[in-house]
């Protein structure tokens, strides 16, 4: 069964056609970053603007990158939630004409759920995740670890007290003028720095547990109090890119380290654009911790990471497959109120 995704809760404009959940068959993104750039953050207006007048010609590129006619797609799944709203109800409307038009199915999807839906994804052929895994959801609006018993159900082990990870990364990267997507910039800069040239603090937050994080401490450290935390005498910026970075994603692999703890579970499943940070792919590769030995980790490959229509056409042949469809009346929600954590 082949489904068409949309994606359009953020700055890319994606359309994938995906057959039986797995095959690829094709993946367009076009991003608006160029747009926003200027602006070093997403501007929810343009963003709504450009996904008004791209989704067409996007979904169309899909069709044509697959060399296949409309009417192959048997359904229509699209990011409903959560996301900006805008850009959300340009993405959701396209489908509902799509799906109306056509008299398919259309299947509503969260934009976290279907992160983490990216790895079963059969890029490299591997046999998809085996759950209950934990999920480390980690883009530019959630910081989630999660236990994940299927592919709709998750329970929140563990979220931000305040900024998400790759908010950090963005506003990091804004105040020292390191370019905009912060987090890859960062990424960049961090392999020419020395990553102990500040010993910047781990925070945790009082409240939430021991996998919640909080970002907002580490951000004001590497913006405004790099004299408190400085153990070198020349440093460059390379330096607290470097720095920083190896805090952000350390104070992550805390929380995601506690949550194997309490749940005894080692597999863990990554998604969201912070999932293509190096430094957390190469530091969760060798890990191996007291009493568990080496954990799996999964990760989907960097191009997946970030936000496509793929995962979203992966995650509505999961609904679709269970004849679970949304009605055409289904609306666009910018938050998701189960992503908080459960003290
Ligand atoms: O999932 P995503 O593409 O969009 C949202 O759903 O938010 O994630 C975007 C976030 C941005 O904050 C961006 O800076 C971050 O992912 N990001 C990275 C890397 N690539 C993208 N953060 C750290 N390292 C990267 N290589
Ligand atoms: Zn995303």
């Amino acid at each position: 069964m082949i489904v068409l995704g949309i994606e359009s809760s953020c700055d890319e404009c994606s359309a994938a056609l995906v057959e039986d959940g797995r095959r690829i068959l094709s993946n367009v993104v076009a991003t608006q970053i160029e747009f926003h750039a200027p602006f070093n953050g997403v501007v929810p207006e343009i963003a709504s603007r450009k996904h008004a007048e791209w989704i067409r010609g996007v979904v169309e590129a899909a069709f044509r990158e697959a060399s296949l006619p409309l009417e192959a797609a048997r359904g229509v799944a699209v990011t409903n939630r959560p996301g900006l709203m805008g850009a959300l109800l340009v993405g959701l409307s396209f489908a509902k004409g799509f799906a109306w038009v056509r008299r398919l199915p259309l299947i509503a999807c969260d934009h976290m759920l279907a992160h983490l839906y990216a790895a079963n994804l059969a890029v490299k052929g591997d046999a998809p995740p085996k759950y209950p895994f934990l999920g480390l959801l980690v883009s530019g609006g959630h910081t989630i670890i999660c236990k994940a018993v299927d592919f709709e159900t998750i329970t929140v082990l563990g979220a931000t007290a305040d900024d998400a990870v790759g908010e950090a990364f963005d506003k990091v990267s804004k105040h020292y003028g390191w370019g905009y997507p912060g987090g890859r910039a960062i990424d960049a800069l961090a392999r020419q720095g020395d990553a102990d040239a500040f010993d910047f603090p781990l925070p945790k937050p009082s409240a939430g547990g021991p996998c919640a994080v909080s970002y907002s401490g580490l951000k004001t450290a590497a913006i405004h109090q790099l004299n408190l935390f400085c153990r070198k005498k020349n440093y460059s910026e390379v330096d607290i890119a470097a720095s920083f970075q190896k805090a952000a994603i350390e104070t992550l692999l805390r929380a995601l380290f506690a949550a194997v703890e309490q749940t005894g579970i080692t597999t863990i499943v990554a998604g969201g654009g912070v999932a293509a940070n190096s430094y957390l792919r190469t530091r969760l590769s060798s890990v191996s911790l007291t009493g568990h030995g080496g954990l799996n980790c999964i990760f989907p490959p960097p191009e997946l990471c970030g936000d496509n229509g793929a995962m979203v056409a992966g995650l509505g042949n999961e609904y679709l497959s269970k004849n679970r469809v949304s009605p055409l009346s289904v609306t666009a929600s910018a938050r998701v109120a189960a992503f908080k954590a459960k003290n």
